[in-house]
């Protein structure tokens, strides 16, 4: 495989671009491809066994557009499909993700954290060991939090009605003295402005965008994939859902504009 292939990422929808962003500051060489499976957003509330189809699908059509690496942008797909792309894919870089409850577990001063993230992320038996590994120390407190993708995937990052849902979600974690909070879901650190405005500045927020990018790039030197220096950077999008709903808020979310195409079923 040319070190100059792409790397492919993807999420249930537009919050892997909150990865994707992370990639690109790290790694600035790099090609990217994205897909997001807005046709199929949220994935928080759907079975593992439809996941992991829908990520297999993905998973092939970035691996026939010829990507280098994959990039489970999602907390929720990782949950339910990862251990199935790397046992079908065994020498492909894999990078998934999962709530950053060890450095949250390092953190906490009052040994009470919050972690917000999906029903399907929270009832996983992957959450559950890593609070076993991680968070023996510490009181966790988890908070799912239905609604809150769908107001990313429209682009509603600060509407009176977000912010009432946000505030519904997080009053019950500070009240139980959270002083860390985790966004185990990847559409949340869109949100982080206007979380910032309903906690207070000495409350942590820690998301695992930027731990995913470097895990990213040490897989790639790993497997001596990394672009070259020489390598000019390049973006290219697939949604599943409206292409235009995508093309219409990439510059908010991605901070550029950029055409998307239809991913065909
Ligand atoms: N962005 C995804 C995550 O990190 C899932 C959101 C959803 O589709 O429910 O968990």
């Amino acid at each position: 495989m040319a070190n100059s292939a792409p790397i492919g990422v993807f999420d249930s929808g537009v919050g892997g671009l909150s990865v994707l962003r992370e990639i690109h500051a790290q790694l600035p060489n790099e090609a990217l491809l994205y897909v997001a499976d807005s046709g199929h957003v949220p994935y928080g509330e759907k079975s593992a066994e439809f996941i992991r189809e829908r990520s297999q699908k993905i998973a092939e059509f970035l691996l026939e557009q010829g990507a280098k690496a994959l990039v489970l942008a999602c907390n929720t797909a990782t949950v339910a499909a990862v251990a199935d792309l790397r046992e079908r894919y065994p020498q492909l870089p894999i990078v998934g993700m999962e709530p950053a409850v060890k450095p949250a577990a390092a953190a906490t001063r009052s040994g009470v954290v919050g972690v917000l993230a999906t029903t399907g992320t929270l009832k996983s038996a992957r959450f559950a060991a890593l609070l076993d590994r991680f968070a023996s120390d510490v009181r966790v407190v988890t908070q799912p939090c239905p609604g809150l993708v769908e107001c990313v995937e429209a682009g509603d990052l600060d509407s009176l009605p977000v912010r009432q849902l946000l505030q519904g979600y997080v009053e019950p974690l500070l009240a139980a003295g959270c002083d860390t909070l985790i966004l185990g879901c990847t559409h949340y650190p869109f949100l982080k402005p206007l979380l910032r405005e309903l906690v207070l500045a000495d409350v942590a927020l820690i998301d695992t965008g930027a731990a995913v990018a470097r895990q990213l790039q040490r897989l790639l030197e790993q497997h001596d994939a990394l672009a070259p220096q020489s390598a000019t950077h390049s973006a290219h999008f697939w949604s599943s859902g409206a292409p235009a709903q995508l093309e219409q808020i990439l510059p908010l979310l991605w901070g550029s504009p950029a055409p998307v195409n239809a991913l065909l079923e």
